[in-house]
């Protein structure tokens, strides 16, 4: 079977139902999400994007059960987020959901390898050598495992920590403007590895970011707007993710 047929078979990774996100009470409550249906599939790369304050964060929050949604469900593959207690939360976010933030967030005094492998020493999991060598060889930092953060580029680092989040084969990994701190050149490395690891490895991937040629690596880029998915765009381009953003300020 091949990863294709594997994808359309699979269900899919994270289901979203009626979700709806209230900040604050009264006269300062805001609609962060107001009833949004969305689901992300198995193996596929999905960008999600919108103006500032139409709720991209706040839906990858939920998503991944680092913020507590007012109302409606999340699935990660067969278990409802929104009906887990604080450390059932705490054992699912760390075995089935990867994390990449804006900030590499990689320990300063651990060497690449070392950082790599954190979240399996944490969990007291055994590395899979072979899923080892080949996120290794997928990230190209083989020359550079036994270097600390400080002594890597900004995309090295962030391909180190794009490596942490695949070594535990979540059931999915977010990513919040990843490439959000890097100059262009390390961004397209990173995006290219996030890309490389959903065609090789099979990773499911959910990426909140403002731009569209980052987006355009994606399979999928879904449109937030006031807290409303308001549409959505296959096979994307800079250009049809542009023109799409365009339309979505002046309607
Ligand atoms: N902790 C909070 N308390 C109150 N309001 C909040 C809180 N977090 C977010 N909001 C509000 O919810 C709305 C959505 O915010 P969110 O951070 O999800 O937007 P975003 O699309 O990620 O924006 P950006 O592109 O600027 O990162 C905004 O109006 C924001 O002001
Ligand atoms: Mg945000």
């Amino acid at each position: 079977m091949t990863l294709t047929d594997t994808r359309r078979q699979a269900p899919p990774a994270v289901v979203a139902r009626d979700l709806t996100k209230v900040y604050g009470e009264g006269d300062a409550q805001v609609h962060a999400l107001r009833a949004v249906n969305v689901s992300f599939a198995t193996g596929a790369f999905t960008a999600i994007m919108g103006p500032s304050g139409s709720g991209k964060s706040t839906l990858m929050h939920c998503l991944a059960g680092l913020d507590a949604a007012t109302s409606g469900t999340v699935h990660i593959g067969d278990v409802e987020l929104t009906g887990l207690n604080d450390r059932q939360l705490t054992l699912l976010r760390r075995e089935r959901i990867g994390f990449v933030f804006q900030a590499f967030n990689l320990l300063p005094t651990l060497t690449a390898e070392q950082n790599i492998r954190l979240p399996l020493d944490i969990a007291a999991r055994q590395a899979d050598q072979q899923l080892f060598d080949r996120v290794i060889e997928t990230v190209g930092l083989k020359d550079r495992l036994g270097h600390r953060p400080s002594e890597l580029s900004g995309g090295q680092q962030q391909r180190v920590a794009v490596a942490r989040a695949l070594i535990s084969k979540p059931q999915v990994i977010f990513a919040d403007e990843p490439t959000g701190n890097l100059d262009s050149r390390s961004g397209a490395e990173v995006l290219s590895f996030l890309r490389t690891s959903v065609r090789e490895l099979g990773q499911t991937i959910v990426m909140v970011t403002h731009d569209p040629v980052a987006a355009s690596y994606a399979d999928r880029v879904v449109f937030l707007r006031d807290g409303e998915l308001v549409t959505e765009i296959g096979a994307p381009t800079p250009q049809s993710v542009l023109d799409t953003l365009v339309r979505l300020e002046r309607a």
